[in-house]
């Protein structure tokens, strides 16, 4: 298994994947030019674990100057319980604090346990004292 930089050239088979693994959290902010736009501002961040050619996992990872943010982080159902997701996260985490970043978020849908036993056993400190709020830009 190698772990190597997600590139805009991974998108279909990437897209394809999340398909499977991530289809809840996918929305507009996931088509090809906004994965382009957000590869190039957070450079060889986000990571890609492939075997045989093939890849079979998935981490977005950036920061906005303050806080590291994770998303999409996803393995294929029959490559799970193999520590490559673990690996994806510990390579993403590396590079957000070489930015000089000191605190890495990631969201969790309330009712995904495998998201919430998969972060809590990283480390991850589950929070009960925050929201998150979103607004619709085209609300304006
Ligand atoms: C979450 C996900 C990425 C984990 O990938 P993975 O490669 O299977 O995870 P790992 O093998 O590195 O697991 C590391 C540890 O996390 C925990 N864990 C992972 N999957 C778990 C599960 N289904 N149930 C309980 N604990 C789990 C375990 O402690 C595991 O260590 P162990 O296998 O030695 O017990 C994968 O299940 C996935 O793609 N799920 C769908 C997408 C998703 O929900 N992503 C998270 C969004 S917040």
């Amino acid at each position: 298994m190698k772990i190597r930089p997600m590139t805009i050239e991974d998108y279909d088979e990437i897209y394809a994947m999340w398909q499977t693994t991530s289809k809840r959290a996918l929305s507009a902010a996931d088509e090809r030019e906004q994965i382009r736009r957000y590869l190039e501002r957070n450079e060889d961040m986000s990571q890609v674990a492939v075997i045989d050619g093939r890849i079979v996992g998935t981490v977005l990872a950036g920061h906005d100057g303050r806080r590291g943010f994770i998303h999409h982080m996803a393995v294929l159902p029959e490559y799970r319980r193999k520590h490559i997701g673990r690996c994806l996260a510990q390579t993403a985490i590396e590079r957000i604090k070489a930015q000089g970043i000191d605190k890495t978020h990631i969201f969790c849908y309330q009712n995904n346990e495998t998201g919430q036993s998969f972060w809590s056993d990283f480390g991850f400190k589950k929070r009960d004292d925050v929201f998150v709020f979103s607004l619709d830009n085209e609300r304006l």
